[in-house]
């Protein structure tokens, strides 16, 4: 999908971040292998540990509506106020696209507009993951 819309999706679904604890505000969009965008923020919690990144947002909206085929994210983040800097999805939402994610496959395309982007494949960010595969 043009990177451009997507970078878009993510700044616009970070409007609706959850994140009266940390400010930390983040927008992902996340797009089906059919070009399907299913967007997400960050929703925190008091309880601190329930906090659920945009990024898994993105992904239990779409694997909910029973979408299981993935082709890149799109993900904004920075402290409340215009995106300054890249942010990289946290170590557990790397481990939930590894589920869903063809590692050399999948993009994860980090943003700070839709000028400014870098892409990576989900292998450059967890390199010898632990796949569903390897269960078997
Ligand atoms: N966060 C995300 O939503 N995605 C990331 O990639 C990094 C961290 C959230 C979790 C928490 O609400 C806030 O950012 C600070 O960690």
């Amino acid at each position: 999908m043009d990177r451009k819309i997507l970078i878009q999706y993510a700044l616009e679904a970070r409007k609706a971040a959850y994140t009266p604890y940390s400010e930390f505000q983040v927008g992902a969009a996340l797009v089906t292998k059919a070009g399907k965008v299913y967007t997400g923020c960050n929703i925190e919690n008091a309880s601190y540990t329930p906090t659920n990144c945009a990024e898994r947002t993105a992904f239990f909206k779409a694997v909910s509506e029973g979408e299981k085929d993935f082709s890149e994210i799109a993900i904004a983040g920075g402290k409340k106020g215009p995106v300054t800097s890249f942010t990289a999805p946290c170590g557990v939402c790397r481990q939930v696209m590894m589920e869903f994610c063809d590692p050399k496959e999948f993009k994860i395309i980090v943003a700070v507009d839709e000028d400014n982007y870098r892409e990576y494949t989900l292998e450059e960010m967890l390199p010898f993951g632990f796949r569903p595969g390897d269960l078997l």
